[in-house]
């Protein structure tokens, strides 16, 4: 590495990025500084090459006010524009970082861990979150099938999202339901509560009991499903990037309404998340034109949704907890007969809990 990582860096970039301490609190790393407070017509002074103690670095000297940053040199090799192909890269959430699948590339290897392996192997934990990151789920086996134990499941990942259902809600066939999921009513591939604002990213749905008739399971990847549409059908692709949809969920002591597209598309106009629910979709308001192309648009997706081959079927056992992606898969159930005994535990939580139990336990990982 020659200098010119240095030379060839926007001077607030690398400013901003100083490791020193008076730039950064030595006990969280957390910043002591606002942009405001660099000084105007900041430039490097001098750079120099030192030795250290946990490998070479580069020292830089600021004008006009002399502050001293020394930039670690792995740490430069890793972030300097310098290398190549940079800004492209992701958080993650978009179709970029995922491996999309039609029910084909998952028969026979549905993702899976034993709950008992899942909580006493680390592996084992590590390979299951990061499923439910490149998959968009995974299947926890042979759970306790303890009342309320699907919280205890979202907390070994996260944290649960308590809502207008509660803590968890229970999915079986109430008297008087508010909601389709509480009857024995076919539900067709949907994401939950896309009438929320957040959308809840996260959802469990753990098997207590499944001796009904019917009541088997489905999932589609809805990022595959998005990536199909935008090849078939472009137009119909970019109509649902831009309109946006109203959502809407009411019952005696709630009334909650969100608006988004149903694909929802990153500033590289990458896949990022998707929702579509018939049951809880709006009143849209638009331009006649704008109604006619978006209803064509989203009979077009709702029609590839229900492709055969892009549905995973299975049938939960009592016991079996589905974590899956609320942003990119979408998940239905059949019809089941209403004297038989269903009963699933559900609960939200979210993907940025996960991501960072996922990170803490690579690198404790890493460290142990
Ligand atoms: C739900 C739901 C599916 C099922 O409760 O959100 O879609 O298998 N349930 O009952
Ligand atoms: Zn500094
Ligand atoms: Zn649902």
């Amino acid at each position: 590495m020659s200098s010119t990582a240095i030379t060839d860096s926007p001077a607030p970039w690398l400013r901003d990025n100083c490791p020193c301490d008076t730039c950064r609190d030595p006990r969280n790393g957390q910043k002591l500084f606002q942009i405001t407070d660099l000084p105007p017509g900041l430039a490097v002074g001098s750079v120099r090459e030192v030795p250290g103690a946990t490998g070479a670095g580069w020292e830089v000297v600021w004008e006009p006010d002399g502050h001293r940053s020394l930039y670690p040199a792995d740490w430069l090799d890793a972030h300097a524009p310098t290398g190549g192909a940079r800004g492209t890269g992701g958080d993650g959430r978009t179709e970029a970082d995922k491996e999309l699948w039609a029910a084909a590339d998952l028969a026979g290897r549905l993702p899976d861990a034993s709950w008992d392996a899942y909580v006493g192997d680390r592996a084992v934990r590590i390979h299951a979150l990061e499923s439910v990151r490149r998959l968009g789920f995974v299947l926890l086996r042979e759970v306790p099938r303890r009342d309320r134990m699907v919280l205890d499941v979202a907390e070994t990942f996260g944290f649960v999202r308590r809502t207008n259902y509660g803590e968890l809600f229970e999915v079986r066939v109430e008297p008087d339901p508010n909601n389709l999921a509480f009857t024995g009513a076919l539900i067709t591939p949907h994401t939950d509560n896309p009438y929320r604002d957040p959308v809840p990213t996260v959802q469990l749905l753990h098997c207590l009991r499944n001796e009904a008739r019917g009541g088997d399971s489905g999932l589609v990847d809805g990022f595959h499903a998005a990536a199909l549409l935008r090849r078939e059908d472009p137009r119909a692709f970019d109509v649902l990037t831009r309109v946006p949809v109203e959502f809407s969920f009411t019952d005696a002591r709630t009334e909650l309404r969100a608006q988004r597209p149903l694909i929802d598309v990153d500033p590289l106009g990458r896949i990022r998340e998707v929702r579509f629910n018939n049951r809880s979709i709006g009143t849209l308001h638009e331009s006649a034109p704008v109604l006619a192309e978006f209803y064509a648009a989203y009979r077009r997706f709702g029609e590839l949704l229900l492709r055969p081959a892009l549905r995973l079927d299975f049938r939960l056992a009592p016991g079996d907890c589905l974590i899956f992606d609320n942003t990119r898969l979408l998940h239905a159930r059949t019809a089941f007969a209403e004297s038989g005994a269903r009963h699933l535990q559900g609960a939200y939580a979210d993907l940025d809990g996960l991501g960072s139990a996922l990170a803490v336990l690579r690198r404790d990982g890493a460290a142990a």
